[in-house]
């Protein structure tokens, strides 16, 4: 983390309380604001980002205890420090149990105040410490990207160069091709990895809760805004904003976002202020951009601004060779985490996953893999664990697609009634309207095995 001074906000109605303890704390290698009360402290909060809060508790208009409430609902991390006079020691205690980190009583005693005010902030460091620490063990450690086909080899040179710049990224590929797995690697070997890498879904949903989503809201903006509430958009900054499926936003939020991303400032929703924002960009999305913007749903300015360095993540049916590669990879990982020992697939098993063109791309290969695990009795995955590839496969291999023979579609409406029934052959039969006999010697007409 970069070592940069902590920032104090100092909030008292009195001009020379301010004054003195401003002048006090700027000397002790602080970055020091002000605020006259507990209304322009929020106000202040909201523009800028601190790890101290010091407010007096008695101050016409909000007091200090409504302000400390105010603060932890939208920023708990913040340490608040309370002032309070002799007479109101209680008040401060009271304080305390709600959350305050500490209190100090007029009049000041300064060394008292600094070692106050220092371990308020080695706390909040700390803190900010476990949390990046913790993010960087376990959650935001990104997969490994498996891939040997050429293809996947340059899509991983590509990630190699562009992640250490500050460079705005467009990955683009059908879904489950993996294109929140490349952002989070690009955020995770750039130089903002010590920062949060902040994702919006930005196709599921609605045009008035993405802007809040995005862009944040101020306190009484619409009915039901009872609290000020960052956006996205703030919450990425010193990190990545990865805005995925960015072809589904509204020509309105387009609007919004382009203007945000050019002057690197907001506007929340239902405020005036102008908020500045620092993070990267990396967008992602399935739609065909060019298209859209032909049909004018999708601003041309807007694509330029994202479309710096594209990285074009190619479907699983068109690189055949990482099928197998990325099989065994997660064969590994679920069978280690199920506690399971089943180490490889069947031959046959192989030229079936080789076989199948994989329309949910490698997702749809990690769910098989998975599900077959789960039912697997044996020491390696066979044909019979993977039923649905196995009979698509059979479908597209010489299937009805070409064979409109009425034995061919008997085969495959019986699969259909079997899978639809999970292979309960007394309910397949019965919608089949034939008895459980017949239905056994098609099965073993067309070689369908149960599962
Ligand atoms: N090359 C790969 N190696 C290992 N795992 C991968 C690879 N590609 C994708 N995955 C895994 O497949 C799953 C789907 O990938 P991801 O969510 O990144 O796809 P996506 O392109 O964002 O899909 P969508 O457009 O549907 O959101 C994830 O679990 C991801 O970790
Ligand atoms: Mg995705």
């Amino acid at each position: 983390m970069t070592a940069r001074s902590p920032r104090l906000l100092i909030v008292d109605d009195e001009l020379h309380v301010r004054e003195s303890l401003s002048a006090w704390f700027t000397e002790d290698g602080y970055d020091v604001s002000t605020a006259s009360g507990g209304k322009e402290a929020l106000a202040v909060l909201g523009r800028q980002k601190f790890d101290v809060v010091i407010t007096d508790i008695r101050m016409p208009g909000m007091d200090g205890i409504e302000l400390q409430r105010h603060i932890h609902e939208t920023e708990p991390e913040i340490a608040i420090i309370l002032v309070t006079a002799y007479a109101s020691v209680s008040t401060a205690v009271e304080a305390l149990k709600e959350g305050a980190y500490d209190y100090l009583v007029k009049p000041f005693d300064p060394e008292e105040m600094s070692r106050v005010v220092e371990k308020a902030c080695e706390k909040v460091h700390l803190r900010e410490e476990n949390v990046s620490l913790k993010e960087r063990i376990n959650g935001s450690r990104p997969e490994m990207i498996v891939g040997t086909s050429r293809a996947m080899q340059r899509v991983l040179d590509l990630v190699d160069s562009v992640a250490p710049t500050e460079a705005t990224v467009l990955i683009r590929g059908e879904s489950g091709t993996g294109k929140e797995l490349v952002a989070r690697q690009i955020h995770a070997r750039g130089p903002r990895s010590f920062g949060p890498m902040v994702a919006v879904n930005c196709g599921a949903l609605p045009e008035g809760v993405l802007e809040s989503e995005l862009f944040g809201h101020e306190k009484g903006s619409f009915t039901g805004a009872t609290a000020l509430r960052k956006g996205k958009l703030e919450l990425a900054d010193g990190g990545t904003l990865f805005l995925d499926e960015i072809g589904e936003i509204s020509p309105r939020v387009q609007v919004d976002l382009l203007r945000a991303l050019e002057d690197k400032k907001i506007i929340r929703v239902g405020g005036t202020q102008e908020v500045p924002v620092d993070f990267r960009v990396v967008c992602a999305t399935n739609r065909d951009l060019e298209e859209a913007i032909r049909e004018g749903s999708f601003r041309e300015d807007l694509y330029y601004r994202i479309n710096v360095f594209q990285i074009n993540l190619p479907p699983l049916r068109e690189r055949p060779e990482d099928i197998l590669p990325i099989a065994e990879h997660f064969l590994k990982k679920f069978a280690h985490s199920m506690g399971r020992r089943v180490e490889k697939f069947s031959p046959e098993a192989r030229d079936l996953l080789l076989k199948y063109p994989w329309p949910g791309n490698v997702r749809e290969l990690a769910n098989a893999v998975e599900r077959a695990l789960v039912v697997c009795h044996e020491g390696e995955i066979l044909p019979k664990y993977l039923p649905i590839i196995a009979r698509s496969t059979s479908a597209a291999f010489g299937g009805p697609s070409d064979d409109l023979s009425l034995q061919a579609i008997e085969h495959q409406h019986i699969l259909k009634v079997l899978e639809m029934s999970e292979f309960n052959v007394t309910h397949a039969a019965k919608s089949l309207g034939i008895d459980r006999v017949t239905l056994y010697n098609k099965m073993r007409k067309y070689s369908i095995e149960r599962p």
